[in-house]
């Protein structure tokens, strides 16, 4: 999603501009620009596209200037042409803004009627406007901003830059996230650490609601009430290596032959090979779960999968009752928290809008708020109450891959202690469960072995217009994370459903060329799944069977198999995942699609 940096520098800023929304690429985008001040001048350069779109526009007229801001856009309002793209400026002030400004209609209105005409379809162009008119009406620029900025509804960060004003640099905060950046003789607004990590390792985050007014290296930060605030200085552990593909065509193929390590790491942190038992969970985790009447699970997109796998956890495990529901549901829902609750929040990116809104929700109705994060810094990793790390490393592809798993492996260990600290496993029982935990990362290595049989299937799937999935228990949201990831970077078509729901309507798709795509481990589930898998076959549909030796053998006769090794039924999840994401990977890689920056997607989703 849209992605913003902001220098008040010491040097031409454009080319280390154009460096910081390189690392901010990941995010996804479909835009791109910067604004700097030339001689006192707002100067911009804007592309549609990616960033070497914009490189060559400044190729051909570079721009000087130590003071600047830059974007990469993810459209909301208005399509992805130069005209929309950001920085969007009058003569007096130039703007680039993540979020959405939800009044934008009402004040653009209040603008044109005071004379202001407009370029661009967006929302963002009326804040600069909005500024420009505080400024015009003798407002110093950073009370121009500030009264702008309190008018504005909806979700935003904004980064402004004005006429006449070298080395000031304007920051607001409200719903999505913004860093500052403190240098030796510069500094830096980024919409992420890990965008400003090449240039300082000082950072602090602005908080809601917050102004940043920054002159060179003085900055003054006010909060929502317009008071003086202190913002503590962290330094950031955000690497200023650029991620690399190490060897791989594809992020997202380094990304899923990085799961046995990363897996290892989270596991590192959570168990005790020496029991092995869980060993770490946030401070009071353990007795708020010994006594919790319900747990509330909530996520977006395949981090909502992995909770829905922790669901049946947490249920068998720990007897835990647990409610769950889209983050973007859950929010909005005005659902019914038990007292002294706790809520579960899963995110890679630590920034999802739904999600952080929805814990902000449950916190504010008494819920103890716990997540499970893979950016230590974000939003998500700061508010909620107890934090419980994955260390997947920087996810870079937009399908989730590696953090999928690392939250499962988190869940699973959260899920083995909270069955002990409810009384429901005994010391044995978690050592098992432990035991097989640890071993998930050889399975997974020896399962990325079959790379070269997993490529040769998917290519059969890669010509068919639509796929189901089907599973059971644990396996039925890997069959939703199956059609999510095919669709996701192929543009299959793709639906994931329970296995028993098929003759409930699902059915009546089956035709020849739609390959059912069957999740069945060879555990409790497996007779039932089996014989849904024979009412899909008797109509006619072809099957790839994904299974263990065991399940493949008496599954009997199918169009296609994996098999997967045969483990403790409880890690099943993370060992199917591979074979689901290798699938997708190279049906997008044999349809020729953009496989880590599929169209229209965004790899953190900062808008709601
Ligand atoms: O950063 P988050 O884990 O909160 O993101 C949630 C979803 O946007 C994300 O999982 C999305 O569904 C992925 N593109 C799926 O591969």
């Amino acid at each position: 999603m849209c992605g913003i940096v902001g220098i008040a520098g010491t040097r031409d800023v454009a080319p280390v501009l154009m460096e910081a929304l390189r690392r901010l690429e990941y995010r996804g985008y479909d835009s791109a620009g910067i604004a700097t001040l030339v001689d006192g001048v707002i100067e911009r350069r804007r592309a549609s596209g990616k960033l070497n779109k914009l490189d060559v526009v400044l190729k051909q007229t570079p721009l000087a200037g130590h003071t600047g801001i830059g974007h990469t856009r993810w459209a909301t309002h208005g399509t992805p042409t130069e005209a929309n793209a950001h920085p969007h400026s009058t003569a007096r002030v130039a703007i680039v803004h993540n979020g959405i400004i939800e009044n934008f209609r009402e004040l653009k209105a209040e603008l044109v009627a005071k004379g202001h005409s407009f370029e661009s379809q967006t929302d963002s162009e009326v804040a600069a406007h909005l500024v420009s008119q505080y400024l015009d009406d003798g407002l110093a620029p950073g009370e121009a901003a500030k009264t702008a900025v309190a008018r504005l509804t909806g979700a935003y960060s904004i980064a402004m830059i004005f006429k006449g004003h070298e080395g000031l640099l304007v920051g607001a905060r409200k719903g999505s996230p913004l860093a500052l950046g403190f240098g030796e003789t510069e500094s830096y607004l980024g919409s992420d650490a890990f965008a400003l990590a090449p240039f300082t390792n000082r950072v602090a985050y602005l908080e809601e609601g917050d102004v940043a007014v920054i002159q060179g290296i003085d900055v003054a930060i006010f909060d929502a009430a317009g008071r003086p605030a202190n913002r503590e200085i962290k330094i950031t552990t955000a690497s200023a290596a650029i991620v690399e593909k190490a060897g791989h065509s594809h992020f997202m193929a380094k990304e899923i032959h990085e799961q046995p390590v990363v897996i290892g790491h989270t596991l590192a942190h959570y168990l005790d090979p020496a029991g092995p038992s869980v060993r770490r969970l946030g401070v009071g985790l353990r007795p708020a779960l010994a006594s919790a009447t319900r747990l509330t699970i909530s996520a977006c997109g395949t981090a909502y999968y992995a909770g829905m796998v922790g669901k049946y956890w947490f249920e068998k495990l720990a007897r835990l009752a647990v409610e769950i529901d889209v983050a973007s549901e859950l929010r909005y829902r005005d659902p019914v928290y038990p007292e002294h609750g706790a809520a579960l929040f899963i995110t890679q990116s630590g920034e999802t809008a739904d999600t952080l809104a929805a814990l902000r929700d449950a916190k504010a109705q008494g819920q103890t708020t716990i997540a499970i994060v893979n950016v230590p810094e974000s939003s998500i990793a700061r508010e909620a109450d107890i934090n419980l790390p994955t260390y997947a490393g920087p996810e870079i592809g937009v399908a989730s891959t590696k953090a999928f798993t690392c939250q499962l492996a988190a869940l699973a260990s959260f899920a083995i202690a909270a069955g002990v600290a409810r009384g429901h496993l005994t010391a044995e029982d978690e050592k098992s469960l432990c035991a097989s935990l640890l071993e998930t990362p050889r399975h997974i290595a020896e399962l990325l072995k079959q790379e070269a049989q997993i490529k040769a299937v998917a290519e059969k799937v890669a010509k068919a217009r639509d796929v189901l999935y089907l599973g059971r228990g644990p396996s039925y949201p890997l069959a939703l994370e199956g059609a999510l990831k095919l669709k996701e970077i192929s543009y299959i078509h793709a639906e994931g459903y329970a296995a028993g729901e098929m003759k409930h309507g699902p059915i009546a798709l089956i035709e020849e060329d739609v390959p059912i795509i069957v999740i069945a481990p060879h555990d409790q589930y497996f007779e039932k799944t089996i014989s849904n898998m024979q009412e899909v076959m008797a109509r006619g549909g072809k099957v790839l069977l994904i299974s263990d030796a065991k399940g493949v053998h008496m599954a009997g006769k199918t169009w296609a198999s994996i098999t997967v090794p045969t483990t403790n039924a409880f890690i099943t999840p993370l060992l199917y995942a591979v074979p689901v994401q290798l699938l997708a990977y190279f049906a997008a890689l044999a349809r020729g699609t953009d496989v880590d920056q599929p169209r229209n997607l965004a790899k953190s989703v900062t808008v709601e």
